[in-house]
Formats: C-alpha cells, sequence, structure tokens
C-alpha cells in the first residue's frame, strides 16, 4: 500500500499537459494523501485548463479598453417627476406584497479570503456594530429578523462560502445559535474552487499533497447554487427574487420593497443599486453601456478619460458605482443554467503561498502567480432587462476592505453612527455635533429598534436626551 503506483493514465496525461510536477512528492506521501491527491487530479478539467493557459496564465490577454462606451439609464434615489412618482408608489406597494408573501430570499456571498483586510476568519465574522461590536453576520441575521416580523413572513438567507471558509462559517452560526434564526431557515453553502498557476504555466503545489487552489469568484455562485442544492431549495420555497449583497457591506438594505418593485414592475431579469462615485479614482467598478449592453467596468479598466469626463454640472458622466447589490430573479438563474451559459473568467496577480520543487514552503512578498475568477455582474449582459437605482451611499454603503484608511473597520463604524444620528435628527432628536458636523457621540441602532428612519418615530418615548460623548444602544 505504502508503495501504491501512480496509475498509468494520470501520469500519462500529467506528462502530456506538462505537469507531471504535481507527483513530485508521491513517494513522501502516505497512501491517504496519496489517495487524496489522485483525486485532486482526476479533478482537474485539462480543455479548460490548456484555454486558460493559452488566454490567461501564460499569454497576457490584450485588453481591449472599452471604446463605445455610454452611460447607462438609472432610476434615481427619488423620484424626479409625476409619472416617476407614481411609478415608486407602485413599486413599492408591489415590492411590500412580494415580501410579504414569501417571494424574496437574501443571498450573501462570503467566500472571499478577505487578503486586503487581514482578518482571520471568515469576514462576516468581524465585530463593526459601534457600540456593541456586533459582527457583519450577526447585523445580517438581526435585519433578516427583523425584516421577517415587518412583513409578517419568513425571509430565508442563503449564504455563500468556499471551501476555505465553509466549515468556519458552519461553526461560527452554531456556535451563536443561529443568531436566532431558525437553522433551516439559513443555508450554507460552498462555492467551487480554481487551480493557481505559476506565471510560466505550472499549477501550483499548496503542500505535498495539495494542488494550491482559490475559490472561482462570487460568479460562481451561479454554479454552487445549484450544485449544492440551494437552488432547489429556493424553488421549493417559492421563491421568485434574490436580493444578493456582500458580506463587506454593514450598510447594506437586504430587503428594500421599492427596488424589488421596481425590477418587477420591469420584468427584469438582473438588477442593480448604484451609489455616485466620490471621484474619479475611486475604486469601484462602474455601470455602463457597451455597445448598448449593461455592463460593469472594474475601476482598473476604465479608460482614465472615461473615469474622468465630466458632464456641464460637473457631475462624472460614468458616475454610477457597483455596490455590488443586485436583485437576481430565480428564473434568471435557472435560464442561464439551461443553457449552459458561463461566465468570462479573469485573471488576478497575486501572491500564491505554496511549496516549491524542493518541498520549501515559499510565502510570497510580491506577486508571483495567477489566480483565475468570474464575476457575478458578467451576468448583466446577459439578462433580457436590467434595470439601476441610484440610492444615496451613507444609507446604504460602507464598504470594509482595508484594514485601515478608505473602506475600513473605522470608517464603516463611523457611518453607522453617522447613518443613526441622522435617522434621530430626522424625527426630531437633537445630536451633539463636533465642529466639524461629525456626530459628538456613538450610536447604534439595532435592526429590531428601526429598519429605516421613519420608524424611529414610533419609538421616540424609549429615546434618552443625548449628551456629548455618550455611547447610545438603542434596540
Ligand atoms: C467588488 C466589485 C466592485 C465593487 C465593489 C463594491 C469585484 C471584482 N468588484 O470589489 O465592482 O465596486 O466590490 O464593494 O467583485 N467573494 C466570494 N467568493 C470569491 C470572491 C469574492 O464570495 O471567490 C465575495 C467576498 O466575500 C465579498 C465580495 O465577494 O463579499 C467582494 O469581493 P472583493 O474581492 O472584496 O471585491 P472588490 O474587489 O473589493
Amino acid at each position: 500500500m505504502i508503495n501504491k503506483t501512480v496509475p498509468q493514465s494520470i501520469r500519462k496525461l500529467l506528462e502530456e499537459h506538462k505537469q507531471g510536477h504535481l507527483l513530485t512528492f508521491w513517494h513522501s506521501i502516505n497512501p491517504l494523501q496519496k489517495d487524496d491527491l489522485l483525486a485532486q487530479i482526476q479533478q482537474l478539467d485539462f480543455t479548460q485548463i490548456n484555454n486558460w493557459l493559452e488566454k490567461l496564465v501564460i499569454n497576457i490577454p490584450s485588453i481591449d479598453l472599452p471604446v463605445n462606451l455610454a452611460p447607462p439609464p438609472f432610476y434615481p434615489p427619488s423620484p424626479v417627476n409625476n409619472q416617476q412618482k407614481n411609478k415608486y408608489v407602485q413599486a413599492q406597494k408591489l415590492g411590500t406584497e412580494l415580501i410579504s408573501t414569501g417571494k424574496v430570499a437574501a443571498l450573501v456571498v462570503a467566500g472571499g479570503q478577505g487578503s486586503r483586510l487581514g482578518f482571520d476568519g471568515p469576514k462576516g465574522d468581524l465585530p463593526i456594530s459601534p457600540v456593541k461590536g456586533k459582527t457583519l453576520f450577526q447585523l445580517f441575521a438581526e435585519t433578516i429578523t427583523a425584516a421577517s416580523e415587518r412583513f409578517g413572513t419568513i425571509c430565508p438567507w442563503y449564504i455563500m462560502t468556499s471551501p476555505l471558509n465553509y466549515q468556519q462559517t458552519i461553526d461560527i452560526f452554531r456556535s451563536h445559535n443561529y443568531y436566532g434564526l431558525e437553522k433551516e431557515n439559513v443555508f450554507i453553502f460552498q462555492q467551487g474552487t480554481l487551480p493557481n498557476f505559476s506565471f510560466d504555466g505550472k499549477i501550483l503545489l499548496a503542500d505535498k499533497s495539495h494542488i494550491a487552489c482559490s475559490p472561482d469568484g462570487h460568479g460562481g455562485i451561479l454554479k454552487a447554487l445549484i450544485r449544492s442544492g440551494a437552488l432547489e431549495n429556493i424553488k421549493k420555497h417559492g421563491i421568485e427574487y434574490l436580493s444578493y449583497f456582500q458580506v463587506d457591506n454593514p450598510l447594506v438594505t437586504i430587503f428594500d420593497p421599492l427596488f424589488i418593485g421596481l425590477h418587477a414592475l420591469d420584468a427584469a431579469q438582473m438588477s442593480s443599486k448604484a451609489v455616485a462615485k466620490k471621484g474619479p479614482e475611486e475604486k469601484v467598478g462602474v455601470f455602463c453601456l457597451l455597445d448598448g449592453k449593461l455592463t460593469v467596468i472594474e475601476y482598473s479598466d476604465l479608460p482614465p478619460e472615461k473615469a474622468q469626463q465630466r458632464k456641464d454640472n460637473g457631475s462624472l458622466v460614468f458616475e454610477l458605482g457597483n455596490i455590488a447589490v443586485h436583485i437576481i430573479s430565480t428564473c434568471f438563474i435557472e435560464r442561464l443554467s439551461d443553457r449552459k451559459l458561463s461566465l468570462p473568467i479573469h485573471r488576478a496577480v497575486k501572491k500564491i503561498p505554496h511549496i516549491d520543487e524542493k518541498g520549501n514552503q515559499i510565502e510570497p512578498d510580491k506577486p508571483n502567480g495567477i489566480k483565475l475568477e468570474s464575476f457575478i455582474f458578467d451576468a448583466l449582459p446577459m439578462a433580457s432587462k436590467s434595470i439601476i437605482l441610484q440610492t444615496t451611499r451613507k444609507e446604504q454603503f460602507s464598504p470594509v476592505k482595508n484594514a485601515a484608511g478608505t473602506d475600513s473597520i473605522d470608517t464603516a463604524k463611523q457611518m453607522l453612527t453617522d447613518r443613526a444620528a441622522c435617522w434621530l435628527e430626522s424625527a426630531g432628536i437633537a445630536v451633539p455635533r463636533k465642529p466639524d458636523g461629525s456626530p459628538d457621540c456613538t450610536i447604534e441602532i439595532a435592526p429590531a429598534f428601526a429598519l429605516e428612519k421613519d420608524d424611529i418615530k414610533a419609538k421616540l418615548s424609549r429615546i434618552p436626551k443625548i449628551n456629548p460623548n455618550d455611547k447610545l444602544y438603542l434596540a
């Protein structure tokens, strides 16, 4: 058994594809590890791999800078004329009805590695609320509970993880008793992975018996929903719309009747929320019409002259930043899978820990290889209809990407307090402010207390006077 040999067919396959090095340590690994390694090799699809090697790994794809770009139409945060006002009223009503009748579920992508943040563990476990230090997962769970009560229904929650953080995520949910949600209404599933490559096209080994792999991008959700049985579960619950968001945005409005209603009224298949970019350099994808099709162009791919182009009123021509909040119709996911439509694969040059040919562990301090991933927004051009609703950044978008500085834990905490302060002031409560206008206190509003600013008015008697430096928690 110890001397188990490599099946001839596998050795030949690897040699044919110049990946024979995957067996370098065959004689120093135990039988279980040998079986495990063989299983990983059998999973490799060399037709696809050769295609990626040719188009994305060994050869650097020539980036055709998009030329035929135009800004897309969008719905503004508030209606601008009577016709639109009527439509928003109708949409709000329809969206409320769809949520109340159990047609909408929450879907979060939480499979990323959060490498920029340097947080050890699934990003959803990051403490973020400004007073109580609730984690992202807890905030979302409490929002889902409050929305279920508000709409008189049960809103299920689908959570995509990756093989790298699935078990940890399950353990976190178990140890917190699913944050008060019923276990059967929380469906945690795994996305796939793709192998990592050196610049010369060799598949990297993470250790002597494991191929280095990374999650296949949030676009992997389309396949993962089907493979994991989540889509079956979604259909079984009669869910027609998925409210998609990223785990890194504590300000997200998960159940927004207006957004859902506009999507349904316009018979859209996949819709998006956007915010006005802070400036040409902000690192968010931008919504554009590319040859007439709605597309997100990543900030790194948008030609600088387009990023900087301004309208007569001074605002950016390409001003709609992608906040990665979508409504996806269940039937759209089915259509994509029936037609076997797959999303394009993108290359990302990254630092990839691995072992070298002598078995030494390499922890690179600069990018040394290529990861491959697909993006959910690449499904937008495949939708027969898609709408964009512009929303307000301070109400709905504060991504936690970095350990410090822009888009960090500190900025998200500050924005949670800022939003809470505005909600209280809109109900007539005085909030102490510093000379620069920022709140001179820390405020956290639990989702059970208010899901939106209009909820505050009914709770005025429960709100104490706020003094400078106070830490106020409203629950
Ligand atoms: C992303 C968008 C960008 C948008 C911004 C808003 C991409 C390529 N770009 O940027 O257009 O303006 O968010 O915040 O996505 N994830 C998985 N599995 C994966 C990879 C990622 O579930 O394999 C999840 C992460 O857990 C996270 C989300 O996807 O919730 C975003 O991933 P991230 O890599 O942080 O995206 P950004 O490049 O910051």
